[in-house]
């Protein structure tokens, strides 16, 4: 959602946050605004709805001088994307400015206690902030006091940056709740602050990550914190990303770019936690004694969107490896029940960003019911992985293309450890039993390259079906979540409306859809539920739907059922997801490429969704 960037040292401002910006373009936005504090003294403010590169272009031969700056994207939630509704936002002396993610809860109650000696320029929310700390500096304080005050007075979950042409020369940044995060980066003689880290890498790896409640105060050569009031030390992390991680290369899309590195990215996952020849798995950020994690009756597992799908997968790890009654639920869903929970529960949360709203908020529930906690997450330092007693990172790098990709069959691979190592610490998998486990993950990624490798099929069956409104997907078993994402990757990067289901409830509604312009996509997996499957077909057949089918080497029988056929390596029982998903996203890539769709930031979607 919400882009945030600021500068403080001594080059021009401006152009490095409007490149930072840039930077942070997946996240989703509607609108784009920079102010910079010039060198006369004076605060300069440009917005505009619409792209980055519109505003750039606005100031070629007029881009503002000065030292000091602070730049918004914003995904609209209060007010229609609009010039006047973009930010930076200011107080009425135009003197102060403010930039803003999350939602002011009281916003209205906040205007009208303002009263009618502020004017306001927009529609937002996010306005009272700027006049909140006006009022604020009145009563004599400085900026960060008036900081402090002002977060105080609202309700909800932010993150803001201000500055002011009165204390030239300081960035304030303030994190409650959960909005999105702010890092703090460190340069030599400059400072940076950011949303996102790969606003950051160009110009640092240093950088702290703020905690819920934390204030920074940045100026070129030091930054402050403090947190309820009080001064606290943050210490500089070094992150382990290089500006080259976050560059598209010669990849048309960076969708395209991740998908290509799936194969990697489940070998890093794996990487020193899987002991072949041991048969052990050792997770470093998992330290939870045997006898806590004996402890446990049952798993939850929740999350939203794709990692919901690898959540769902999950599940059979932790039934059919680690043998523990699991559940799962979308974070949304589940936050708002009155879920019984309680110490004995392990709650799984699965979070790509470790930002979002609803599974953080999820976490906290948790959290205040004494469940035991861990986390499979690939943001470094986000919110989640401070919240959880244990972290499994999928260790992907960052992932730009806001339709997860790589991220999610990392997410998959550590799940499949988390279980198999939970398995193993509570004793019920002996070193044959794991053995039988880690086998096959050792081939996973040379598989995964296989898939890859036959990508030119993909692109054929695009081409063929790229004319298509509607699809439905359906899948049985551990490829139901499978056919779920594949539906929702179709969906969010083309625009074509896609459902999927599991392949029993076929015949209890959604069959009545099957017409030849409904193509159905179906994943059959070798065992028990294949012969059901190949049956699903028939019925789809009969009806004269076409029928694509993903299936595994050596099925041929699959020719003469389906009109279309993939395949993919065989694998076990319990990994294959991680194959059968890939052909679902170079489809939806390729159909969305022909389609003429923005693949990497497809319309309202936001990487990071950090409000409800
Ligand atoms: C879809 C997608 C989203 C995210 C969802 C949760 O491609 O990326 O559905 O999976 O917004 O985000 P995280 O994983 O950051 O919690």
């Amino acid at each position: 959602m919400c882009g945030i960037n600021g500068y403080v040292g001594e080059r021009e401002a401006a152009p490095i946050v409007l490149d930072g910006l840039s930077r942070l373009e997946y996240r989703g936005y509607d609108s784009v605004g920079v102010a910079v504090l010039q060198d006369s003294g004076e605060v300069s403010i440009h917005k505009r709805a619409g792209k980055i590169g519109d505003l750039s272009s606005e100031l070629t031969d007029r881009w503002p001088t000065g030292k000091q700056a602070i730049g918004h994207t914003r995904w609209a939630t209060h007010g229609k994307p609009s010039d006047a509704n973009a930010h930076p936002h200011a107080d009425c002396t135009g003197r102060l400015v403010v930039i803003h993610n999350g939602i002011v809860e009281n916003h209205q109650e906040l205007r009208r206690r303002l009263g009618d000696e502020h004017t306001f320029a927009s529609e937002t929310d996010t306005e009272v902030i700027p006049h909140l700390l006006e009022n604020n500096l009145k009563d004599g304080m400085n900026l960060a006091d008036a900081l402090t005050k002002t977060m105080n007075q609202l309700e909800g979950a932010h993150a803001v940056l201000a500055m002011s042409a009165d204390e030239p020369g300081v960035i304030v940044a303030a994190r409650a709740g959960n909005a999105g995060g702010i890092v703090v980066g460190y340069g030599r003689g400059e400072n940076y602050v950011a949303s996102d880290l790969p606003a950051l890498l160009p110009h640092t790896r240093n950088v702290v990550f703020l905690d819920d409640g934390d204030i920074a105060v940045v100026r070129a050569k030091t930054v402050e914190y403090r947190n309820g009031g009080r001064p606290v030390t943050r210490e500089p992390q070094e992150v382990p990303y290089d500006p080259v991680s976050v560059a598209k290369g010669n990849y048309k899309h960076f969708m395209q770019k991740e998908i290509g590195e799936q194969p990697e990215a489940i070998l890093d996952t794996i990487r020193g936690r899987a002991n072949f020849a041991e048969a052990r798995v050792d997770l470093e950020d998992v330290q939870i004694s045997p006898s806590r994690l004996g402890s446990i009756k049952r798993v939850v597992l929740v999350g939203m969107g794709t990692s919901l799908h690898a959540a769902m997968i999950g599940r059979h790890y932790f039934e059919r490896i680690a043998r523990m009654p699991a559940e799962v639920d979308n974070a949304s869903e589940w936050r708002y029940r009155e879920p019984v929970v309680g110490p004995d529960t392990l709650l799984v949360s699965v979070s790509q960003s470790g930002e979002t709203v609803d599974t953080l908020a999820a976490m906290e529930l948790a959290r205040e019911r004494g469940c035991l906690q861990v986390t499979i997450c690939n943001g470094i330092g986000s919110q989640a992985t401070r919240m959880a007693d244990g972290i499994v990172y999928t260790r992907c790098g960052l992932e730009i293309g806001v339709a997860s990709t790589k991220t999610y069959l990392a997410a998959i691979t550590a799940l499949y450890l988390l279980a198999c190592h939970i398995g193993q610490e509570r004793g019920i998998i002996d070193r044959e039993r794991m053995g039988g486990y880690l086998e096959p993950i050792a081939h996973l990624p040379y598989l995964a390259g296989e898939v890859l490798a036959r990508g030119a099929e993909q692109e054929e069956l695009a081409h063929e079906f790229a004319r298509f409104d509607n699809f439905l997907f359906l899948g049985r078993g551990i490829h139901y979540p499978v056919v779920m994402e594949g539906a929702l990757k179709l969906k969010e990067v083309s625009y074509i409306h896609a459902e999927g289901y599991p392949a029993g409830e076929m015949k209890h509604g959604p069959i009545a859809l099957i017409d030849p312009d409904v193509p159905v996509v179906a994943v059959v997996q070798k065992g028990d539920l294949r012969a059901k499957m190949i049956n699903n077909i028939e019925q789809v057949k009969a009806r004269e739907g076409t029928v694509i089918a993903i299936g595994v080497d050596g099925d041929d029988e699959l020719e003469e059922k389906a009109d279309r056929t993939f395949y993919v390596p065989e694998t076990s029982d319990l990994l294959s997801p991680v194959l059968t998903s890939i052909p679902m996203q170079l489809f939806a890539y390729n159909v969305a490429v022909r389609r003429g769709c923005d693949v990497d930031q497809p319309r309202n979607l936001a990487k990071t969704v950090t409000v409800e």
